[in-house]
C-alpha cells in the first residue's frame, strides 16, 4: 500500500538523503511510483516524481540534491489511475503553492475530479491523492486557514485515508488520519510523520500515534493535534517506543524473504514462550468454550493460516469452526452473527481494510473478537476485544513466511488448550523448524529445475495439508508469476487432470496419515505423463510412486499430534521452492510486481 513520509526541520538543509532513506524503509509495503517535494518559504515547490523503484527514480531525478526545511515523500501503489508520472504523488494544487500526498482510498474520486474541474481548478492526474489537495484548496480559496480547510474537506472526501499537505510561505506541515496509519516522531528541532513506525524510528523513538479523526500541525520542534469533528485541541504527549526494532537489513541473506524463512525457528520459540503468559488467552478460551459459532476471518496468507486453524480446532478440540475470507464473511454471515458468536481475525499487518471492515461488522453485532496480529500498535490490535501478538518482528518481504508460521502456531496452541492437550510439545518446534530448513535446502535445486520451465502448475493437499497447498500455490503466484493453483488433492481428478501433459508438474503435500490417498492421486498424474513432486516424511511408498520427494523430518511428537506438527513444517519446502524458482526467473521475491504488503483499500 502507499506510504507517506514528511519532515520539518529547524534549519534549511540537504533533505534528499533523508527522503531516499525514508523511501527505502517504506518500500516493503509495495509500490509502483515514487515522488518527493520540498516546500520553500518563498518561491516554487520542488516536485520530482515518476513510476519506478526508489533507487531508480531518486537517481534519475537527483533526489539527493533536494534542499529545504519541509519535505514530503510518497510511494504509491496504484488504485486510482495507472502507475504513471502524472499519477505519481505528491500533487500540486491549481496554482502550485500547495503540495500534498496521501495513503488510502478516496472512493468518490471520480465525482470530486469532475467538481474540481467544473470549479475551474487545474486537475493534472486521475489519482485520488490529488483530490485531497484540491479538496483543501477549495476551502483555502474561500479564506479558511489550513486546519479549518482540512476539517471542511473531510466532509467531501469519502473513504479511508491519511494525507499530508504543506503550503509555500509557511513554516509547517499538516496531516490528517482517517482510517490509514499515521505516526509522528518528535525531537527538539525536527518533527516527521509517516504511515508507519519503521520510517520514523531511525529519526527518533519519541512517538505520537495519531487516532482516526485527528489533524496534526507540525513544525520544527513542535506539534498540535486537533479533532476533525469540532476543531478542539487534543493533549497527547509523545511515548517512548521501547520495542527493539531491528533495522530493516537483510542480515547477510540475499533477500528479506530468505532471512525471514530462516527466522521462523527463532520467532516460533518467542511466540511459544509468550503464549503461556499472554493475558488474553484464558479469557478468550472461556469465551470460545461458550460460543454458538466460531469463525476465523482473514485474507491472503493469513486466511490460509486460519483455514489450517479451523482444521486444528475441529480435530484437536472437537470445535466446528467456519473459516472465511473477510469480504465473503461479511456478505455471507453478516446477518446471522451475534453476541453468542466468536471470531478470530488474523492479519500480519493489522491494517488490511477487508479484515478491518469485517471486524467492524462483527463488533457492531456484538461478536467476541480475537485479533491475531503481528504489527504492534496496528488498527486490528486496537479494535480487538482480545488479542495475541505474533511476535515476528518486522516482516519486510511482501510474501509472508514467518508470520504465517506463527499464525499457525498460535492457532495450534489455542486448539491444544481447547482440546485439553499438553502444549509442552510446542517447545520443540524451533528445533524441528531448524532441522526442516537445514534438511530441505539441498533438496530444493533439483526440484526447482523441474518446475521453473512451467508457467502453470498445481499444488495439492488433503485435510490438514489442504491449506498448506493453498499457501504454497499463493507463494508461487506471488513471486514466480506462474499460475499455480492450490487444490484439494481429491478434486484434481474432477477436471484439472485434463491439464496434465508430458512433464507437467504437480506438487503433492502428503500428511503422514494421507499417504495411501496421495498415492492414488500421484498415479493419476504420472500415468498421464505428469511429474509428481511430493513433500512429506521419508516413506518408501512415496519414493516408489513419485518422481521427486522432498523429505521433511519425522518429528518425535505424540501420535495424536504428529500430523498437525508435520503439516506446519511442510510449508517450509514450498516457501524455499517458490523462492528459488523466483530467483531462477530473475525476479525479486521481496518485492513482486503489482503486489503490496499491506492492502488498506477495498
Ligand atoms: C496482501 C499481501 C499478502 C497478505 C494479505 C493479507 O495481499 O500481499 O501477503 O497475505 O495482504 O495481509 P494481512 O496483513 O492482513 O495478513
Amino acid at each position: 500500500m502507499c506510504g507517506i513520509f514528511a519532515i520539518v526541520t529547524k534549519e534549511e538543509q540537504l533533505l534528499g538523503p533523508t527522503l531516499i532513506e525514508a523511501g527505502r524503509r517504506l518500500s516493503y509495503r509495495g509500490y509502483d511510483t515514487v515522488g518527493a517535494a520540498t516546500i520553500p518559504q518563498a518561491g516554487e515547490i520542488d516536485l520530482r516524481k515518476d513510476a519506478g523503484r526508489v533507487e531508480e527514480v531518486a537517481e534519475h531525478y537527483n533526489f539527493a540534491e533536494m534542499y529545504g526545511n519541509r519535505a514530503i515523500l510518497q510511494l504509491r501503489w496504484a488504485t486510482f489511475g495507472a502507475p504513471s508520472q502524472p499519477n505519481s504523488q505528491p500533487h500540486l494544487d491549481s496554482d502550485g503553492d500547495m503540495v500534498g500526498a496521501h495513503n488510502g482510498n478516496v472512493v468518490n474520486n471520480v465525482e470530486l475530479r469532475r467538481e474540481f474541474m467544473a470549479e475551474g481548478m487545474t486537475v493534472r492526474s486521475e489519482n485520488d491523492g490529488e483530490s485531497c489537495v484540491h479538496a483543501v484548496e477549495r476551502y483555502v480559496d474561500q479564506g479558511h486557514d489550513m486546519v479549518e480547510a482540512m476539517r471542511l474537506a473531510s466532509h467531501d472526501l469519502e473513504g479511508d485515508y491519511a494525507y499530508v499537505i504543506g503550503k509555500v510561505g509557511e513554516d509547517r506541515l499538516y496531516a490528517i488520519k482517517k482510517g490509514s496509519g499515521l505516526v509522528a516522531g518528535i525531537t527538539d528541532d525536527t518533527v516527521c510523520i509517516a504511515s508507519d513506525l519503521p520510517s520514523v524510528l531511525p529519526k527518533t523513538r519519541n512517538i505520537v500515534r495519531l487516532e482516526d479523526g485527528e489533524i496534526i500541525t507540525f513544525w520544527a520542534g513542535g506539534y498540535e493535534i486537533r479533532k476533525v469533528e469540532d476543531g478542539s485541541l487534543v493533549e497527547r504527549q509523545p511515548e517512548l517506543v521501547e520495542e527493539s526494532m531491528e533495522v530493516a537489513q537483510k542480515g547477510g541473506y540475499a533477500h528479506f524473504m530468505l532471512k525471514e524463512i530462516h527466522e521462523q525457528a527463532q520467532v516460533a520459540g518467542e511466540l511459544v514462550h509468550l503464549l503461556d503468559s499472554s493475558p488474553d488467552v484464558d479469557p478468550f478460551l472461556e469465551r470460545l468454550a461458550g460460543a454458538r459459532n466460531v469463525y476465523i476471518v482473514a485474507c491472503g496468507t493469513s486466511y490460509h493460516a486460519g483455514m489450517l486453524g479451523s482444521v486444528y480446532l475441529g480435530r484437536l478440540a472437537g470445535l466446528p469452526t467456519i473459516p472465511g475470507l473477510a469480504p465473503q464473511f461479511r456478505a455471507q454471515y453478516g446477518s446471522p452473527i451475534g453476541p453468542e458468536d466468536v471470531g478470530i481475525f488474523i492479519s500480519q499487518s493489522g491494517e488490511t481494510k477487508d479484515v478491518l471492515d469485517a471486524v467492524g461488522l462483527a463488533q457492531a453485532r456484538g461478536m467476541g473478537v480475537l485479533g491475531l496480529v503481528n504489527v504492534v500498535g496496528s488498527a486490528l490490535i486496537r479494535k480487538s476485544e482480545y488479542h495475541i501478538p505474533l511476535t515476528c518482528g518486522y516482516e519486510i518481504s511482501v510474501p509472508a513466511t514467518k508470520t504465517f508460521s506463527n499464525q499457525v502456531i498460535a492457532l495450534l496452541y489455542l486448539s491444544l488448550r481447547m482440546g485439553g492437550h499438553d502444549t509442552a510439545v510446542l517447545r520443540a518446534l524451533p528445533a524441528w523448524i531448524e532441522e526442516t530448513i537445514a534438511g530441505v535446502e539441498d533438496q530444493i535445486p533439483a526440484v526447482e529445475e523441474r518446475v521453473t520451465p512451467w508457467d502453470d502448475l498445481y499444488c495439492l493437499g488433503y485435510g490438514l495439508t489442504y491449506p498448506i497447498a493453498l499457501e504454497g500455490a499463493l507463494k508461487f503466484k506471488e513471486i514466480t508469476y506462474a499460475h499455480c493453483e492450490g487444490m484439494l488433492s481429491t478434486e484434481f481428478k474432477h477436471g484439472p487432470l485434463s491439464a496434465v501433459t508430458e512433464g507437467y508438474p504437480v506438487i503433492f503435500v502428503a500428511g503422514p496419515e494421507d499417504v495411501p490417498l496421495i498415492i492414488s492421486g500421484i498415479n493419476e498424474v504420472t500415468c498421464r505423463g505428469g511429474r509428481a513432486i511430493v513433500i512429506g516424511e521419508e516413506d518408501d511408498r512415496l519414493r516408489a510412486n513419485a518422481h521427486d520427494v522432498i523429505v521433511i523430518p519425522r518429528v518425535d511428537a505424540p501420535p495424536a499430534l504428529r500430523p498437525s506438527i508435520a503439516t506446519l513444517l511442510s510449508v517450509i519446502p514450498l516457501q524455499l521452492l517458490s523462492y528459488e524458482s523466483s530467483l531462477a526467473r530473475d525476479y525479486d521475491p521481496d518485492f513482486p510486481r503489482n503486489l503490496s504488503k499491506t492492502l488498506t483499500v477495498d
